[in-house]
């Protein structure tokens, strides 16, 4: 491939995304004295995380009293019974540390009257095990906590001497014949040259999927990057079939309001100005956690009392609280309001449906980030060379459904983590890998060969056709013959793949080639997706069949794993780790506390 001018870096670890765990990951590597490159396809305070609203859960027991074990006994529900005891313990107990962390760093975070972190309550966050009320666990820099954290984490970065590669677009990894990952191929975006970064680490860390579908809250650049390139590499895909719809996306517009709207008073109506939620979820109500709320509105607009001409939404009600709270609490959303739904919240509801918003599953990792070459055989079995974070990873924490804030405190505990490990594991005086020339080659010929498509389907509407089999085949309620059906399609849709049109073969701020080779990394999360949703036989979390209504631990309390060739998706199953890092008696939680049971607001 000698028409392609290839420059080679050297680094002992390469992280890849530069949202909030791919910063936290590559500040930690850099403290550690690793030569670090961050290698991003957007600017790094243009990730993402910078869309993260509400805030960061962490026991820090500001505002009341709170434990660990608590913040544990929440997440451990709130999946549903789907999450890793020992990753969620390890979630819990970091927490704390991780967020003073932040604090130290320089994040501007909210404050008490006593000048402590504001926390706020979020949904399934609660007290005493669930028995007590509502807890106030989300640390918040007002509605905007991810560009707070984004800001401060990249500065720090810089501070560390952490190199960034920026608009640099990763499109495949590079692996050795045993398996081993060597390091990474980038395009530059900005003059049309590739790049071979050669790295003993290499950190996945790019996040969500959230664009598979029509609607979500998701930056058009959450294309599933990572889980991309996992799946060329032969390498299993876990629990994509949770995919976690927020009850508040703007109606049309899509776009986020937080959960902290809630949080701070907010509740929802129905066409009768009926607060709704008193009835599904009698304890926490407006405050249970989100699959709950979101199937809860589709109940309420399936039955014909939604809100608005066609009755299809729900009105989110804020005028009742004060107006110094919207503008020091909520000022960001009070302005999406007003830009997107062109609504006062002073004055009157906003207008809400539930909207894709986070992806419970992705790339296996142990609680270190270390990626998982997983099967039934070998559940534990770690891929050398390669982690993944984020909400490209799947620790798991979340299970079948994540807790809100508990994804920005999954960022930075586990970016921190991965870079922990990376110290101990990775030899800074050891030399770097040659690079496996057939790796190389390979990822360089897809790299031309889809630059040169020349078929008859533009990629805008290939794209958009994934996007409405997504949207009406894997949506909040899920049924067999839905599935079935989007299976198929699915396999069509992605059948077409090699008849896609690239009309423009440069190679410079080429955004059709980029976003053909997106929509590459799109299409095996789609299908993981929906063939992973039609296996299961069960309702848990976000994962709601009408034809299996209950959750089903004797044959389902398991994690599935996909791998995907061309069209054709391969499952299999790893258990669920039900062992905690911490004995009873050495102060560990009481496994009595998190043993499975109803799982009720
Ligand atoms: O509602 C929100 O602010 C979103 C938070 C989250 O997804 O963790």
């Amino acid at each position: 491939m000698s028409a392609y001018k290839i420059e080679e870096h050297f680094y002992d670890v390469v992280v890849v995304g530069a949202g909030g765990a791919g910063l936290r990951a590559t500040l930690g590597m850099a403290e550690q004295g690793l030569k670090t490159a961050c290698v991003t396809k957007v600017f790094p305070t243009r990730s993402h995380t910078v869309a993260a609203q509400g805030g960061i859960a962490a026991s820090l027991s500001n505002m009341g009293p709170d434990h660990w074990q608590w913040h544990m006994y929440d997440t451990v529900k709130g999946s549903d019974w789907l999450g890793d005891t020992d990753a969620m313990e390890y979630l819990a107990r970091e927490a704390p540390k991780a967020v003073y962390e932040l604090e130290h760093y320089g994040v501007p975070f909210s404050r008490t009257e006593d000048g402590r972190i504001y926390q706020r309550p979020f949904g399934g966050h609660t007290t005493e095990f669930g028995e007590g009320p509502p807890v106030q666990r989300t640390c918040a820099a007002a509605d905007r906590t991810g560009h707070a954290m984004l800001h401060t984490l990249y500065g720090q970065s810089l501070k560390q001497k952490a190199e960034f590669y920026i608009e640099y677009f990763a499109t495949d990894l590079i692996m050795s014949e045993d398996g081993v990952c060597q390091g990474v191929l980038a395009w530059k975006l900005d003059d049309g040259t590739l790049h071979l970064f050669s790295a003993k680490m290499v950190v996945l860390a790019t996040g969500g999927y959230g664009r598979a579908y029509f609607s979500a809250t998701s930056a058009h650049t959450c294309t599933g990057d990572g889980n991309g390139m996992i799946a060329r590499a032969g390498l299993p895909l876990q629990d994509m079939e949770f995919v976690q719809f927020h009850p508040t996306g703007i109606y049309g517009a899509g776009c986020l309001i937080t959960e902290g709207a809630r949080g701070e008073g907010g509740y929802l109506t129905n066409s009768e100005g009926e607060r709704f939620m008193e009835r599904y979820a009698p304890t926490y109500k407006d405050l249970a956690s989100r699959d709950v709320v979101s199937r809860c509105m589709t109940m309420e607009i399936r039955e014909g009392r939604g809100v608005g001409p066609n009755k299809d939404h729900i009105h989110l009600n804020l005028s009742h609280l004060p107006p110094e709270t919207l503008a020091l609490r909520l000022p960001g959303i009070s302005e999406s309001a007003r830009v997107f739904a062109g609504v006062d919240v002073t004055k009157e509801p906003i207008p809400v449906l539930s909207t894709v918003h986070y992806n419970m599953g992705g790339i296996p990792t142990n609680y270190w980030g270390e990626v998982l070459n997983a099967d039934a055989e070998n559940p534990t079995r770690v891929a050398p060379g390669l982690m993944a974070v984020g909400e490209a990873a799947c620790a798991s924490v979340h299970g079948a459904n994540r807790l809100g804030s508990n994804s920005l405190i999954d960022l930075v505990v586990f970016g921190r983590a991965a870079a922990i490990r990376a110290g101990q594991v990775v030899d800074p005086q050891a030399p770097n890998p040659t690079l496996n020339k057939a790796s190389v080659d390979k990822a360089v010929e897809r790299f031309d060969r889809f630059r040169n498509l020349d078929g008859a389907i533009p990629t805008a509407e290939l794209r958009l056709e994934m996007q409405k089999t997504m949207q009406a085949n894997a949506a909040v309620f899920r049924t067999e013959e839905v599935l079935a059906e989007g299976v198929s399609e699915m396999g069509k849709v992605a059948a077409k793949m090699g008849d896609l049109q690239v009309t423009d073969r440069s190679l410079i701020w080429n955004s059709d080639l980029m976003e053909t080779l997106e929509l590459d990394n799109l299409m095996p999360c789609a299908l993981t997706t929906i063939n992973g949703a039609l296996a299961r036989k069960e309702s848990r979390g976000a994962h709601a069949r009408e034809d299996y209504s209950e959750r089903d631990d004797e044959n389902w309390r398991k994690h599935t794993l996909a791998w995907v060739t061309d069209t054709k998706v391969a499952l299999d199953y790893r258990p669920v780790v039900t062992e905690p890092l911490t004995k009873l008696e050495e102060g560990g939680i009481d496994l009595k506390k998190i043993a499975p049971k109803a799982r009720v607001y």
